[in-house]
């Protein structure tokens, strides 16, 4: 502080690293929030005006808000002699509070997509924008900064520190968040409240994956992004799973991407969309969604 009851102005000025970008991801606060002073893209989607180009008719007539907005996505990895190409010209948009299965067989390009949504891998070309910010035009620092605020990542593999109890597990992101869930309230979300003092290695392979969902939404993320979540589970309990990620998607209003190569799990989710051979083949819109609980595969 520098006179008594006003801020030093000092700390603002010298503020490391004020990018634009940087602190756009900064100001853009959780999806449903209208009180916070819009980042550049909140600005354009309230004004009508899209960030993309699009018409204010068009934005009008969705009134959905768009969380991602990707165009044209390609990537392509270059092996020795050989040129992968793993997506082909991508266009998806996810709205806030969805719940999205993208469906494919394996090698079809669900994970490349996903960590480029994530903001853990970058496009060969295309463009990526999250809430305004175009990803594709980002710094890696600026990248950690997007993944750190904005994203919780489930893989298949839960990736638990084996030394750490289910609580302390999620409270390492807790720590180092800005407006956490406590642990407690996480692990409730997934249902293991009378876990929480459990080792890793006491826990069974689904609810390993509960605390690993909990860790993923303990930070109150606007996107909740998981790579095959149930892939290493029986089926009963990766509906467990699947139950826990509804109840994360219900209770926060999370945009949730589920990568799987089951068409079933397709059934719980608000759209389908299955991915072929680095594109697109279609986006099915589920009129009624079913209960993980009633799924079976
Ligand atoms: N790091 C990489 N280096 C080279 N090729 C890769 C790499 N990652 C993925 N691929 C290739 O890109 C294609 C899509 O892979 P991926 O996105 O992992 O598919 P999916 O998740 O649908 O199984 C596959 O042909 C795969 O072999
Ligand atoms: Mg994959």
């Amino acid at each position: 502080m520098g006179l008594i009851g006003y801020p030093d102005p000092h700390r603002y000025s010298t503020r490391p690293f004020p990018y634009i970008q940087l602190q756009s991801f900064m100001s853009a606060s959780a999806p449903d929030d209208k009180s916070a002073t819009p980042s550049p893209g909140e600005a354009a989607y309230r004004s009508g005006s899209g960030v993309d180009g699009a018409s204010p008719a068009r934005a009008t007539s969705d009134s959905r808000k768009r969380v991602f907005h990707a165009r044209g996505l390609t990537k392509v990895y270059h092996m020795g002699e050989v040129d992968v190409h793993a997506l082909r010209g991508v266009d998806l948009d996810l709205f806030a509070g969805e719940l999205v299965v993208l469906l494919g067989p394996s090698g079809s390009g669900k994970s490349t997509l996903l960590n480029i949504l994530g903001g853990l891998d970058a496009a060969s070309g295309g463009t990526v924008v999250y809430r305004g910010v175009d990803l594709s035009q980002a710094t890696e620092r600026e990248l950690t900064e997007f993944r750190r605020r904005h994203v919780g990542f489930v893989f298949q593999f839960y990736n638990l520190i084996p030394s750490l109890t289910a609580r302390e597990n999620v409270a390492i992101v807790t720590e180092i968040a800005e407006a956490p869930m406590t642990p407690e309230e996480a692990l409730a979300i997934v249902d293991l409240e009378d876990r929480m003092d459990h080792f890793p290695a006491q826990l069974s392979g689904g609810q390993q994956q509960r605390v690993s969902i909990a860790r993923a939404i303990a930070k109150n993320p606007a996107v909740l992004l998981c790579d095959e979540p149930t892939g290493a589970l029986d089926s009963t309990t990766g509906i467990v799973v699947l139950e826990a990620l509804k109840r994360a998607n219900e209770t926060l209003g999370t945009t949730t991407a589920i990568i799987t190569h089951n068409a079933v799990i397709g059934d719980m989710a608000d759209r389908v969309i299955s991915i072929l051979d680095g594109v697109i083949a279609e986006v099915h819109v589920n009129e009624t969604k079913r209960d993980p609980s009633e799924l079976s595969w």
